[in-house]
């Protein structure tokens, strides 16, 4: 899959769409209450509601047909259920079409903007219209049936759309940036699940809690420059933090050789910054440059070792 242009994502403009998301720092730290800064990509999930005779969700690139099923082993089933009995009494059968444009397992959010894209194809169908922070709410309980204890941020950020800072008890807090932030997005060619990954963290915290607590500490002190920095517009520094941030998340064991050489290739080719993105030991790396001229020649460079290189505007 290659995602070649740059586009902004706009919230209003399209009902039934979910976005996918990167996370520009502080991931799996955020599931234990540190701060995480986000962003929603122009790249998502679109979905259509229409009457039927069945309430079915369908995802045909994936070749899922689906009943609402409360008792099914099939998780989607399980929250596509959940979601129609939240807006019961209904009028009649609903049927979801969603159109995924993410690899799921890549740190881009897809479970959660599938997610987005079906509540809102809901609202259009039902001629209802949800804020977003009802949106934010009724995502989180899908995300719940596909990672067990998310942090909430994948949903916020596919529901709020921009560039979010997001803590699990203060929420999403929009951010401004003066200027887009031109990402090349790579995958590491192998997929991860995030429910794992953020188990394995949890393994370690249980058996060397200083370790983890005094990593997360330092990963939340990156966030916390990078909101002044990305408030000055200041992007070298930004980068600098990403990097770091990446350095951290290795001591966690949640890099893998690929993704470190894909980092390190994005940053020998100019970018000011790279790291992984979502929950690691696959997945995406993000690498944030300086222009969009400078991202071609990063995802040009980028493509020599990974099949799915994208290019991503992202901005406040
Ligand atoms: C996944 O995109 C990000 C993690 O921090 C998990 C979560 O926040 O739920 C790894």
């Amino acid at each position: 899959m290659t995602w070649p242009s740059s586009s902004r994502y706009g919230i209003a403009s399209r009902v039934g769409f979910g976005a996918g998301k990167v996370i520009l720092l502080g991931e799996h730290g955020v599931v234990y209450g540190y701060p995480a800064i986000a962003a929603g990509l122009a790249l998502g999930v679109e979905a259509t509601a229409k009457r039927s005779s069945e309430h079915r969700l369908r995802i045909d690139s994936w070749s899922l047909n689906l009943p609402a099923d409360p008792d099914s082993e099939e998780p989607l089933s399980r929250a596509f259920a959940m979601c129609l009995d939240d807006r019961e009494p209904l009028p009649h059968p609903i049927e979801v079409a969603c159109e995924v444009n993410l690899p799921p397992g890549a740190g881009l959010g897809c479970s959660a903007a599938i997610g987005v894209a079906t509540l809102r194809a809901l609202d259009e169908i039902l001629n209802t219209q949800s804020s977003p922070e009802q949106l934010q709410e009724r995502s989180l309980r899908w995300e719940k049936f596909f990672h067990g204890t998310p942090s909430g941020i994948d949903n916020a950020v596919s529901a709020f759309g921009g560039i979010v800072r997001y803590t699990r008890g203060s929420g999403v807090r929009r951010m401004s940036c003066p200027s887009a932030l031109s990402l090349v997005i790579a995958h590491s060619g192998a997929s991860s699940s995030t429910k794992d990954m953020v188990e394995s963290v949890q393994r370690q915290q249980r058996h060397e809690p200083q370790k983890v607590a005094k990593v997360f500490q330092a990963i939340a002190t990156l966030v916390q420059n990078a909101e002044h920095t990305m408030a000055s517009g200041n992007l070298r520094h930004l980068g600098q933090l990403m990097t770091l941030n990446q350095s951290l998340l290795a001591t966690l064991m949640l890099s893998t050789g690929k993704i470190e050489e894909l980092c390190e290739i994005a940053r020998d080719a100019g970018a000011l910054g790279a790291k992984l993105t979502g929950a690691g030991g696959g997945g995406c790396i993000i690498a944030l440059c300086e222009d969009s001229d400078q991202a071609f020649s990063v995802a040009e460079a980028l493509h020599e070792k990974s099949e799915s290189v994208f290019m991503s505007e992202v901005s406040s």
